[in-house]
């Protein structure tokens, strides 16, 4: 079997290849970034070639696909790999409101993926928590809105600006300042700063638009009410939200743990008891890197027909939000040697 990464050097693309090597020990790697390098990962060098090289005609064919590359070069490059016969899940923006490709929560919608799919687009790195957590409880009590607001850190956006974050906020917290005088007004580092991407005429973001329109697509519920505000802390990797939900019905609060703690109800979901969040962080989600951590939930007392709770979700953007999710969508074409990547 012949795998190939695009945007190798990443931070996606790096976790991507950890994972391949469970999933698929055996298989052969081809490695693409944006200029021929030399990758070393933990302790192991990679050759990486230039992704342009696909390009030549004599470029050679394959299995499978990761593209982990911004929007305008999975443009460039995803229909090149589809040519090449390779089966593709891109991580990127580009496809997601395609009605034509199919947007997979694995655990959530992976079943729509048969052999006739080619390509597959990996959510938004919020949107793939979220929506393991409503699923089991949707089916159990109904779905009707959803209210959340993320706390999302700087590794979603990227190597580049991770390194500057850590950076930065290394030279600030040394200075020891109670005010935070040290660090830049619109950086990540000591701050906290709207997610403000692409704002347009609506008010909302292009990652709170992405948070509701994909919510949307993958739980097929196109007039879900959804709505969201997401913001970046200083936090390096893990992505925490915190959502009000709605359900048709009254939601019995032991029924929904036991739901959410049964794997074959809630895959790749941990579901952590206790109102107080003990062992619910972006912290505590590095330490367990493919599972959706779910607990505080709680009714909301502003509703008196207990049809609303409040649920806090937490994530590993790079992990679950991404490399993991893409690698448990091609389990559907290629089994998974490890088990806790085979999707259902
Ligand atoms: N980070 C997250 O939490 C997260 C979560 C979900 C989805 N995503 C999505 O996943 C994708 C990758 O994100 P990331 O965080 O891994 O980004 P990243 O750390 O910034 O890595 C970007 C990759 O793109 C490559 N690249 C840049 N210019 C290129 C070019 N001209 N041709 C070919 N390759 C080029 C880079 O190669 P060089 O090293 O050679 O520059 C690098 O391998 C993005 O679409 C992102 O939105 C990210």
């Amino acid at each position: 079997m012949r795998i190939c990464i695009l945007g190798a050097t990443g931070l996606v693309g790096r976790e991507t290849i950890t994972l391949i090597a469970r999933a698929w020990p055996g298989a052969t790697l081809a490695l693409f970034a944006s200029r021929d390098q030399e990758l070393t990962l933990d302790g192991k060098s990679y050759e990486v070639l230039g992704a342009s090289r696909l390009e030549a005609q004599d470029a050679p064919r394959g299995d499978l696909a990761f593209v982990a590359l911004d929007d305008e070069h999975s443009k460039r490059y995803v229909p090149r790999l589809l040519e090449l016969g390779y089966r593709v899940i891109d991580k990127s923006n580009t496809y997601r409101t395609d009605p034509k490709v199919p947007l997979v929560a694995a655990g959530v919608n992976s079943s729509i993926i048969d052999d006739s799919v080619r390509l597959v687009a990996n959510p938004n790195c919020t949107t793939i928590p979220l929506t393991l957590a409503l699923s089991p409880l949707r089916r159990e009590f109904g779905l009707s809105a959803v209210t959340v607001s993320t706390y999302q850190a700087v590794s979603g956006a990227g190597i580049a600006a991770l390194d500057a974050f850590l950076a930065d906020a290394r030279d600030g917290y040394q200075a020891l300042d109670r005010l935070g005088g040290p660090f830049k007004l619109s950086g990540y580092a000591g701050n906290v700063v709207p997610h403000n991407g692409g704002t347009d005429e609506s008010g909302f973001s292009s990652e709170e638009r992405k948070l509701i329109f994909e919510s949307r697509k993958i739980l097929a519920m196109p007039e879900l009410g959804v709505s969201a505000q997401c913001c970046r802390v200083a936090v390096a990797v893990g992505h925490y939200e915190n959502a009000w939900v709605t359900f048709e019905r009254p939601v019995d609060l032991e029924r929904a743990a036991s739901l959410l703690s049964d794997p074959a109800q809630a895959p790749y979901v941990k579901y952590l008891p206790g109102a107080a969040g003990e062992g619910l962080s972006a912290l505590h989600c590095v330490q367990d890197r493919d599972r959706a951590l779910v607990g505080r939930i709680r009714p909301d007392a502003r509703d008196r027909d207990r049809k609303t709770v409040c649920i806090t979700v937490v994530g590993d953007n790079l992990r679950l939000g991404a490399a993991t999710n893409a690698v448990r969508i091609a389990t559907r074409w290629f089994k998974s040697a490890d088990q806790d990547l085979q999707a259902p």
